[in-house]
């Protein structure tokens, strides 16, 4: 009994280790854990970061089907007149981050700011669970129930749901700029003929759909020690860094007893570009929850080598599906007329190049690529050189298609 008290805590540690992926510099150390403890912000995302740069920002709210309420700041720039503002973008964020990771470096390196400046009318999406998302209509955090959910749910309701809120605002269809796990609950919810009607393009950093080949040792091994099991047999729902549980065993963890050398290479791959002197910076908004059962989805996808729903295993299967295995998001139903960009990386420990390629395989459509050999997972939102490395690229995509007529 007691051994098994003793694995399982060394599991934990070990989880909670892997959550660092935000809060480990480029050089692989760990910056200071202090941060971590802080309350998150009361001040909404517009308050809180986009407005001090000077910024125009206005916080919106928009209800999922299934009750949960998320938060949405439009953003536009000092310099562009309001009436000028070109075609909508949402921004829709990675996996323990939210909104604000658009937007923590300057204005001349941060995606949300460049586009603003380049006349694009620009949404900042917040799925479920995290701080700038506002709970639901009927359950509490605190409620298991609030937690049941993975990355299917992200891409049907809440994407679904921040598209066409932004459609029917702006009357305009919607460009969708993804990274990471924004990615893969893009190119599912583009499957769905209801929403992507509604999509004029997409730009996909470190797009993922298969993780099959993920070369992250560290994710590699949390998977082959079934951790994610563990935690939902533990009773344990919400992966929350900030609890006082995470912070508790991360400022043991950061005492210096556990070797971090090249923690965020092992997790992300070697980043290249971002500057390691704001993480305390980033700490103070990363990393944010997410539920145990997305953890499960996303590690049933390293196993199997699928892009399918969640598998429940094979009674619930027949319940939910009427069918022993989960049904999978098909590509080839996305529209060959929607026009798609990609830019991954050579050093992406994550979005590793063989499943970016069995991804481009089954789109019925070429989508346009930018490569870059040196590129990790972090390096594609906080380079230091994003802009011109990767963020011109996609902007001159997003101008060629005709659509945008503000500059
Ligand atoms: C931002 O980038 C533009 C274009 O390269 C440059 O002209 C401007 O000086 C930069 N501003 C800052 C504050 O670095
Ligand atoms: C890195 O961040 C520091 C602190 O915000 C800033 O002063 C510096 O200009 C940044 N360096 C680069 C290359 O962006």
């Amino acid at each position: 009994m007691e051994l098994y008290a003793a694995a399982n805590a060394v599991t934990v540690v070990l989880f909670l280790w892997f959550l660092l992926t935000a809060a480990v510099n480029s050089d692989g150390d760990f910056a200071a854990a202090s941060n971590l403890r802080r309350e998150p912000p009361t001040a909404g995302l517009c308050a809180y970061v986009i407005e001090p740069s000077g910024f125009p920002c206005s916080e919106h709210t928009t209800q999922t089907k299934d009750g949960y309420v998320l938060g949405l700041q439009r953003v536009s720039s000092p310099s562009v007149m309001v009436q000028q503002r070109g075609s909508p973008v949402l921004l829709i964020h990675g996996l323990f981050m939210a909104g604000d990771a658009w937007f923590m470096d300057s204005p001349n390196q941060s995606l949300g700011f460049v586009l603003a400046n380049r006349g694009f009318d620009v949404w900042v999406g917040n799925v479920r669970g995290t701080h700038w998302s506002h709970g639901h209509v009927s359950l509490s955090e605190k409620d298991k129930e609030f937690w049941d959910w993975s990355w299917q749910e992200l891409a049907l309701h809440d994407l679904g749901e921040m598209i066409r809120y932004v459609y029917s605002i702006t009357k305009s269809k919607v460009f969708v700029v993804g990274h990471s796990q924004g990615t893969i609950i893009s190119l599912a919810a583009f499957t769905q003929p209801d929403i992507v009607k509604m999509v004029e393009a997409a730009a996909l950093l470190c797009p993922i759909s298969y993780l099959e080949h993920i070369t992250s040792r560290f994710v590699l091994r949390l998977v082959n020690m079934h951790l994610d099991e563990v935690i939902l047999a533990m009773g344990i729902r919400e992966l929350n860094f900030k609890s006082n549980m995470g912070t508790r065993i991360m400022d043991m963890m950061c005492d210096g007893h556990v070797d971090c050398d090249d923690l965020l290479s092992a997790i992300t791959g070697k980043n290249c570009c971002f500057n390691s002197s704001r993480i305390d910076f980033y700490l103070e908004f990363e990393p944010h929850p997410t539920s145990s059962k997305n953890m499960h989805h996303l590690f049933q996808m390293i196993r199997k080598g699928t892009f399918a729903l969640y598998d429940y295993g094979i009674w619930k299967n027949l319940k939910y599906y009427s069918q022993i295995k989960p049904p999978v998001f098909d590509l080839s139903s996305i529209p060959s007329s929607l026009p798609i960009w990609m830019g991954y990386g050579g050093k992406d420990a994550l979005a590793d190049v063989i499943d970016v390629q069995h991804t481009l395989k089954e789109l019925p459509s070429k989508p346009d690529l930018l490569y870059l050999e040196k590129y990790g997972h972090i390096d594609f939102l906080l380079s230091t050189n994003a802009r011109e490395d990767v963020y011109e690229g996609m902007i001159s995509f997003f101008s060629s298609l005709g659509k945008f007529t503000s500059y």
